[in-house]
């Protein structure tokens, strides 16, 4: 067994727009439904300032070039570009990412840029936002600018950020629930859009690769028991296998379908989406990943609500399929989302056995609350230790045929998180502020900078 990468192997590092940014409002800049969503917790910071990247990003870049990143993995903000989601391009915004790419490409970093992480734009929202086809046109349009505006130079792309964990988890990322036939309605204008992206980065961009980036995480059944089992067959169809089915082989796949049938759900299909179904496909896989989830068959009816409020814990329910599990072979972090460095390496093999695309991780990582110390340092021993084991199972996974072409962890630097604000740190580089306090914004590095700079450098897990 060996503990070296592939030589080309692409060591990145993510982040995405709205997290970082900020500048919610600055150079034309329009309100996407991050800026506006409602939030249950209103002791943790929005993402007006967020770690103010917009201002810092060649500071920030040039932090991530002496870590010797080869990738890194942003996000375009769409209301950047189109205030109100169509429209007029607002000239400043584009021309942000076109430095950013720039300054990128000075020190030989590849950027991945995915098209659209969870920020929408509110107009569209208010015309029914995913709900509504007119989105998907919008969503072409939008595409189909960036590719014209920066495909000379950015060749790698991703489609939209987890479209899986952004419909099961509604709440707590769009700050609403979608009744279910919305939903899955969604799902479709969702993929669809993608497929247009997929057709029209291949045909705008002279050597694109484009590919859809969901979360996936495999679902184990928390028993023998055969219905636990089924109980697990179909969350790893509703959570994982009915997106990618989609992305890479065009169809609805049969357990999803009866999901769907069960639940009363009929999707508008408009005659020019099987064209773009059959015909359209992704060059790789962009997966992100942070933990395994175990479920059983629901037995009783024990008072729980249907839903799904947590992904990345066992708060998850829906009665006649699945119900979530503590798996008692786990631990779990400080957030209590469950850690599984083995599961990576079997949903690697899992995935790449369905479907023979080359995977690069894009999301996965740490999140954790940091200390500054009165010298400057982040002793974050603990996410060292998580990455290490992480990235064992991605060399074993290697080993074992997989063909894993680059690891791009979450994040780049510390940034606002969807559910917990900054207090929950994902970074290598530390931003001073607090949830109250924008303080200076300094950035720090921490202890793991230098560990995954020394595991960039030697292409190797140290021993
Ligand atoms: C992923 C998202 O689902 O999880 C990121 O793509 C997010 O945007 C990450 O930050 C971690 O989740 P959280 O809730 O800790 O920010």
């Amino acid at each position: 067994m060996t503990n070296t990468f592939p030589k080309h192997f692409l060591w990145g590092a993510s982040i995405s727009a709205h997290q970082t940014e900020g500048a919610y409002q600055s150079d034309g800049k329009g309100l996407s439904v991050q800026d506006t969503r409602q939030r249950d917790n209103h002791d943790i910071t929005d993402f007006t300032v967020a770690v103010d990247h917009y201002h810092h990003y060649k500071e920030d870049i040039r932090l991530l070039a002496e870590m010797g990143i080869k990738v890194f993995r942003f996000s375009i903000a769409w209301t950047r570009i189109f205030p109100n989601g169509r429209g007029e391009i607002n000239q400043k915004g584009l021309q942000h990412y076109n430095d950013v790419i720039d300054e990128l490409l000075k020190y030989g970093i590849q950027p991945y840029i995915t098209l659209n992480h969870f920020d929408l734009p509110q107009a569209l929202e208010d015309e029914g936002g995913w709900s509504a086809r007119t989105t998907v046109e919008a969503f072409k349009h939008y595409a189909e600018t960036v590719f014209e505006a920066y495909g000379d130079r950015a060749k790698h792309w991703l489609t939209i950020n987890e479209p899986n964990i952004m419909l099961l988890v509604d709440k707590k990322i769009l700050g609403k629930e979608i009744p279910l036939q919305e939903k899955y309605q969604q799902f479709h204008h969702l993929m669809i859009a993608e497929k247009y992206a997929f057709k029209r980065c291949h045909e705008l961009i002279e050597g694109g690769k484009i590919g859809p980036v969901p979360n996936i995480s495999l679902v184990y059944p928390a028993t023998s028991k055969p219905l636990d089992n089924q109980a697990a067959l179909y969350f790893n169809s509703i959570r994982n296998w009915a997106y990618l089915d989609f992305s890479c082989f065009g169809r609805y796949n049969t357990v999803f379908k009866d999901y769907l049938n069960r639940n009363n759900v009929t999707i508008t299909i408009a005659p020019e989406d099987k064209e773009l179904m059959e015909n359209h496909f992704p060059d790789f896989v962009a997966m992100n990943f942070y933990t395994t989830v175990t479920v059983e068959k629901p037995t009783k009816k024990d008072g729980m609500a249907n839903g799904i409020s947590d992904q990345q814990s066992e708060d998850i329910m829906e009665w006649g399929f699945y119900k979530g599990f503590t798996n008692p072979y786990l631990k779990k972090n400080e957030f209590n989302w469950t850690i599984d460095p083995d599961g990576l390496k079997t949903t690697l093999q899992t995935l790449y056995d369905r479907y023979h695309l080359p995977i690069i991780i894009t999301e996965n990582g740490l999140g954790a609350k940091d200390e500054l110390t009165a010298d400057g340092k982040i002793h974050d021993t603990y996410r060292i230790n998580y990455l290490k084991q992480h990235i064992d199972q991605c060399l074993q996974a290697i080993e074992a045929g997989v063909d894993l072409i680059g690891y791009s962890p979450w994040s780049a630097i510390d940034l606002v998180s969807v559910h917990e604000g900054i207090s929950k740190r994902y970074g290598f580089i530390y931003v001073d502020r607090t949830e109250q306090d924008e303080k200076d914004l300094a950035r720090y590095r921490k202890d793991s900078f230098y560990w995954y700079q020394e595991l960039i450098k030697t292409n190797q897990l140290p021993s």
